[in-house]
């Protein structure tokens, strides 16, 4: 896995919107496979930024989200769907329905699961997935204990999960204790999969899914199979990393070779 060590979270959002925004100009078409929760916010403020003041854009570009908790309908403030219009998607020139996230009101979930994994495909499979990590080590909402080969499917969240997440509702009893999820077999079959981590209260979780092994314990660890994978980290949640001095030094190197092309 490479491993982009910034500064701070700011630095991450922006580095990680640095990649997505070269994809989209390289492919204007471009599917990208998002993710919500508190560390993309930043990363998607400097698409908006990029949009409005360079013009990048989204008209051809198509989206699908990581997850979406079962029993919220879109317009629910906590919804994952909410999410991203209001930070995301009404910001941008992405057509609406381009956008996708799996249907949080299903009566059918298998049926749902299904056809969104057969959305994914026909689009042409995701380009880019931005990655969140769990404090647990999940991606997406693949709890400890998820098949390494998941496909989407209906998940139960574990109580880290719900108190984690419990900050957006304002109390435990309001998070819903089942999301659907792509699984991490999906995910793995992104051609370029972006892991973005901050502060220090995912350190121990970042450790273990780049340098522990490869174990459904922590589901991020996959990610060690994926031969295009990145993990932008800040300083914070890189610090239990045994090896942050080499992948520093490799990032120097790579940039060096660059800068000489
Ligand atoms: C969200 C998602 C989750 C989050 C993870 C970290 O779509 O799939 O895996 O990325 O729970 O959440 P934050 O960023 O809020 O710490």
């Amino acid at each position: 896995m490479r491993v982009v060590i910034v500064e701070d979270a700011e630095a991450a959002g922006r580095r990680a919107a640095e990649e997505i925004a070269d994809l989209v100009r390289r492919k204007p078409n471009a599917v990208l496979g998002l993710a919500t929760g508190g560390t993309p916010v930043r990363c998607y403020h400097e698409l908006v930024r990029m949009h409005r003041e360079e013009g990048l854009d989204f008209s051809q570009v198509h989206t699908f989200n990581l997850d979406e908790y079962l029993g919220l309908a879109p317009d629910h403030p906590q919804s994952y769907r909410y999410f991203m219009q209001s930070h995301l998607f009404q910001h941008i020139n992405v057509p609406q329905e381009n956008t996708h996230l799996p249907d949080g009101l299903t009566k059918d979930v298998d049926a749902t699961c299904q056809q969104y994994e057969e959305q994914i495909r026909s689009a042409g499979g995701i380009d880019i997935q931005l990655l969140g990590i769990g404090s647990d080590g999940h991606i997406a909402f693949n709890e400890p204990g998820s098949s390494l080969a998941s496909r989407t499917r209906l998940k139960s969240l574990t109580a880290e999960t719900i108190r984690d997440n419990a900050r957006f509702f304002g109390s435990e009893a309001d998070v819903p204790q089942l999301a659907i999820t792509t699984g991490v077999g999906t995910i793995l079959e992104s051609r370029v999969c972006l892991m973005l981590a901050t502060g220090q209260q995912k350190a121990t979780a970042v450790r273990e899914a780049i340098e522990g092994a490869v174990s459904a314990r922590v589901t991020a660890s996959a990610l060690q199979l994926h031969p295009q994978s990145i993990a932008v980290l800040d300083e914070a949640a890189a610090a239990e990393l045994d090896f942050a001095d080499y992948y520093r030094r490799a990032e120097q190197l790579r940039e060096s070779l660059r800068g000489a092309s």
